[in-house]
């Protein structure tokens, strides 16, 4: 569904991705984990068609960036730092805009069906800045699959919400999952990331350089993969080995 080779991306003369390699196959639900800076919103931007590689091939859901970027975010839900709703619309009225973009058919119970999805229901026809933090993450999703869409590319969803918004985001994100899309999704949430994934890559020094399927990592063992992964490309440790 995902394949990135030998991605690179400079700002100016920093490079931040360097040669990245990434693959995510129909179904997988692939927690990107790192260090904060290391390149996981950069490389995000790029599969959302959203920025630019300096070098390197994409493609996604068959098609490639940055060609065929018209056809991509047709395929794509993207959920970023900013929930992008308008706060002076109702959670419907948000809902119906993003979905006129899109060009969904029967929209009025897609709006209905969305809003039962992410848990909504009822609340709809009320301002979108009257919502909670968690209430607007959860119309953020609703409008990240408005279109139902086969990828969803998910930054950070659960910054910023308590342990109770966190929660009802868990449920949310299992519902839009089990109907069989390709996610993937930054997390600093490590328990969380643990609970939701069926992959872990880890993003360092602007490659993935570890990944584990779930099944090879224990419970509860996501901290230790992941302090494994950073801490062993540390300079100055043994077997570092700078890029
Ligand atoms: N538009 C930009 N211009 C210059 N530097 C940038 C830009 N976007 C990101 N960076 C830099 O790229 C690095 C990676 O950032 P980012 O992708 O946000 O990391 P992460 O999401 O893993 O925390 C950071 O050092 C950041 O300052
Ligand atoms: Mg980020």
């Amino acid at each position: 569904m995902i394949s990135a080779r030998n991605l690179v991306k400079r700002f100016g003369l920093k490079s931040v991705l360097r040669g990245l390699d990434f693959e995510v196959a129909e179904g997988e639900f692939v927690g990107l984990l790192g260090p904060n800076g290391a390149g996981k919103t950069t490389f995000l931007r790029i599969l959302a068609s959203l920025a630019r590689p300096s070098l390197g091939r994409v493609e996604v859901a068959g098609f490639s960036l940055p060609e065929q970027a018209a056809q991509v975010r047709r395929r794509l839900g993207v959920l970023s730092h900013q929930p992008l709703l308008y706060p002076d619309l109702t959670g419907e009225e948000n809902l119906t805009f993003f979905g006129r973009l899109y060009n969904v058919q029967n929209l009025p119970e897609r709006i209905r069906n969305v809003l039962a999805l992410v848990g909504l229901e009822g609340r709809g026809r009320d301002l979108v800045r009257t919502y909670s933090r968690g209430m607007q993450q959860r119309l953020a999703i609703g409008r990240a699959v408005i279109h139902d869409p086969d990828i969803l590319l998910l930054d950070e969803p659960y910054t910023g919400l308590d342990q109770d918004a966190s929660a009802m985001l868990d449920d949310v994100l299992r519902k839009v999952t089990a109907e069989g899309r390709t996610v993937v999704m930054t997390s600093h949430d490590l328990v969380r990331a643990q609970d939701l994934c069926s992959r872990f890559d880890v993003l360092t020094r602007g490659r993935i350089l570890a990944s584990a399927s779930r099944q090879d990592v224990p419970p509860d063992g996501l901290q230790a993969f992941y302090r494994r992964s950073v801490s062993s490309l540390e300079p100055g440790r043994a077997g570092a080995h700078d890029g």
